[in-house]
């Protein structure tokens, strides 16, 4: 069953609609992006078929049914009690740390993050005049670690936790968590945690919310979600964020300013509450598959690309490469794009700490992670000759 539900290719190119597809030549196997190649849930697709059957497409909100199928999965997944008051629904998570970085922070304060990080929540502090300090994720034998985040939290007015973290595929453990947590209420600084990435934990790792610790850090917490890595709804455009603390709640609310927009996607709500209500053994069944193809992908780069270095990721499709010892210089993703026509995420997107790296999506079936490897291995072969 789950080969055949992930292991088949769909069509992406066709409708020509698909950034992942689209944004390269036709001869270009793109692995960039994150989204995935699966087909959703039948469920969704049913949920979204039978709305439009009412051709009434104005502006929307979201239901009862909607706040308590979310509220009901983060209770089952993470033993995470919150109302269905505390969601406020957003167009992504991008638009949520938008937001509270401009609606809750003032120009000059400084905003803790562990880099390289994912190039446009990197990006987002000097959009608002803040200062980003940054802390790298540095390998060590255990996987990757905090690095000088809990020095970095001490100078910040905020810490943005990317959890599961976008590249490396880093889940923070509970003692971690706890550990910036007592931090973060010592020196009073505002948690952002994007947990965007959180259902596709791998086995041997467990995802615990930040905010979930205690009701004093959920008090000082903006958790930001989304069903759309899970399920691959992103261009639906809809996220939400937890926020059990009232007041922080309304200056979150209150920093839309007339930017973001106060009414959601109609889609979006839809098959959001499809997902979190009907895909659980969907989603079970999405694990199993990706835990088998992370595995694969390890193997097979360790075994047939001598001095790639990576470390497994704990999360999520994309892992994070390190081609500094195979002198394919700054960008090793443009040289790949170049010679191997495999279109990867280039690591200096990533901020500090991505030069020398590249980011490979492997959301897809096996097949196109074999087909990439095989194009890569060649580029590298006839360089050599
Ligand atoms: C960690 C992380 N946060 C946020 C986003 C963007 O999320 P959204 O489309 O909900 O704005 C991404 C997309 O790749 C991501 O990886």
């Amino acid at each position: 069953m789950r080969s055949a539900l992930f292991g088949r290719p769909i069509d992406r190119r066709n409708p020509a609609d698909s950034v992942k597809w689209n944004r390269y030549a036709d001869d270009v196997l793109p692995m960039w992006i994150a989204d995935t190649d699966f087909a959703v849930p039948e469920a969704i697709v049913a949920a979204m078929a039978e709305r439009l059957q009412n051709p009434a497409f104005g502006y929307a909100m979201p239901d009862r049914q909607t706040r308590e199928a979310i509220v009901g999965w983060l209770s089952a997944r993470y033993g995470w009690q919150v109302s269905a008051s505390d969601l406020v629904f957003i167009p992504g998570a991008l638009p949520g740390i938008a937001m509270a970085l401009g609606g809750l922070l003032s120009p000059g304060d400084g905003v803790a993050m562990q880099m390289p990080t994912y190039g446009p929540i990197h990006a987002a502090p000097s959009n608002w005049g803040l200062c980003r300090i940054d802390a790298l994720v540095e390998p060590g034998p255990d996987g990757y670690g905090m690095g000088d985040l809990e020095e970095a939290i001490s100078r910040a007015r905020a810490l943005v936790l990317c959890n599961p973290h976008n590249p490396t595929g880093k889940v923070y453990s509970r003692e971690e968590l706890i550990r910036l947590a007592s931090i973060c209420e010592r020196e009073d600084v505002l948690i952002l945690s994007d947990e965007v990435h959180c259902d596709l934990v791998y086995p041997g790792r467990e995802h615990v919310p930040i905010a979930s610790l205690s009701p004093e850090i959920a008090a000082r917490t903006i958790t930001l979600m989304s069903a759309g890595k899970t399920f691959n709804l992103s261009g639906l455009k809809l996220g939400f964020a937890v926020i059990t603390n009232k007041e922080l709640r309304r200056r979150f609310v209150a920093a839309h300013r007339g930017m973001v927009p106060r009414t959601d996607s109609l889609m979006g709500l839809v098959a959001t509450r499809a997902a979190f209500a009907e895909g659980e053994a969907w989603r079970r069944a999405q694990v199993d598959y990706l835990t088998a193809s992370r595995d694969h992908l390890v193997a097979e780069l360790v075994r047939r690309i001598p001095g790639v270095r990576l470390i497994a990721p704990q999360a999520s499709f994309l892992a994070w490469l390190d081609f500094r010892d195979l002198g394919l210089g700054d960008d090793p993703g443009a040289w790949l794009l170049e010679k191997a026509r495999v279109g990867l995420s280039p690591g200096p997107e990533f901020g500090t700490g991505g030069v020398g790296h590249a980011r490979i999506n492997f959301g897809c079936p096996r097949v196109l992670i074999d087909e990439a490897i095989d194009r890569i291995t060649r580029a590298l072969d006839q360089r050599a000759v």
